[in-house]
């Protein structure tokens, strides 16, 4: 039998995409709230002896984790046989230590969380830094994907005589591979976080780069600090205006338009979180995975 997708609030789109490449049925999810502000969720597909598949991108999560766990908890008790998550953008990955006395380790617990209602997940580019793997805090079977060759393809079809700048050594896993794949050169710079919104980036000696164009590679573009402090060191160094491409464009508040503003040429994002600057289709990495790992198969 056909595996089930269950698209969450605002993942309706991408799961119509998914389900042509998995060759999936959409079920019918009705989720809401009621006066009270409690969840109140209704699956109206029979899902007895099916495999379901949940599809959710969690940026700004909070609000979208309770009526996730409850869709997958009811999935359960109407008799799915399995249920999956695919999750284009996985919250709770940066927190993954305790930088100071006291603070919690958000991401071990928000994967405690999804191990105890999920039997297996794919994820894209999940932040992975200080754990090296999902395995390290999920539980479940999981896979990564990851976007760094549909961004490399876009890059050598939009881009003359790239240079691909990371803005931190965290950055150099994705900066790295982009490069290698575009065939391009690529340096990596160092940041100082001071606080939640404020960054600082340093720029080593880019006069032999004169004649190229920035590209700025990161996975997560949120407040955009970031990526507008780097942007700002590369304007005064006299670089051409750079072109930034984040992996998922998170944007909280007004970041997209400040980095505009802040003189990048073009900000370009993969469609992980839905936003006017998706021009990266990840979908297909997405369902080629599920496929190969045979998950949501009976
Ligand atoms: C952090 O290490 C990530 O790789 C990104 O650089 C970071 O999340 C970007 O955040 P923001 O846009 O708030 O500067």
């Amino acid at each position: 039998m056909k595996p089930l997708i269950l698209a969450l609030p605002e993942n309706g789109s991408f799961s119509k995409i998914l389900a042509t490449h998995l060759d999936a049925e959409i079920g019918i999810i009705e989720l809401r709230k009621f006066p009270d502000g409690e969840t109140y969720v209704r699956i109206d597909t029979e899902l007895e002896n099916r495999s379901v598949v949940l599809v959710a991108t969690l940026a700004e999560p909070d609000d979208k984790i309770l009526p996730l766990i409850f869709a997958a908890a009811t999935a359960r008790d109407l008799g799915a046989t399995n249920v999956g998550f695919v999750v284009p953008y996985l919250a709770y990955m940066r927190q993954d230590r305790r930088f100071k006395a006291g603070e919690g380790v958000t991401s071990t617990y928000f994967a405690a969380i999804l191990n105890r209602w999920i039997d297996w997940l794919v994820t894209v580019d999940p932040h992975l830094h200080r754990w090296t793997s999902l395995q390290e805090i999920y539980t479940m079977p999981s896979e990564v994907v990851h976007a760094a060759p549909l961004i490399s393809s876009w890059i050598k079809e939009n881009v003359s005589r790239p240079l691909l700048i990371g803005p931190d050594i965290e950055s150099e896993q994705w900066v790295s591979h982009v490069a290698q794949e575009a065939g391009a050169p690529y340096l990596v710079l160092e940041k100082i976080r001071k606080g939640d919104r404020d960054v600082e980036v340093s720029i080593p000696d880019v006069d032999a780069w004169r004649d190229r164009t920035p590209v700025l590679v990161d996975d997560i573009i949120s407040t955009a600090r970031t990526m507008i402090e780097t942007v700002g060191h590369l304007m005064q160094a006299e670089l051409r205006s750079p072109i930034c491409i984040g992996v998922h464009g998170i944007f909280a508040g007004d970041a997209y338009d400040n980095l505009l503003a802040s003189g990048a040429e073009r900000v370009v994002t993969c469609n992980t979180v839905p936003h006017s600057s998706n021009m990266i289709d990840v979908s297909g990495l997405l369902s080629d995975s599920i496929k190969q790992r045979g998950f949501g198969q009976d």
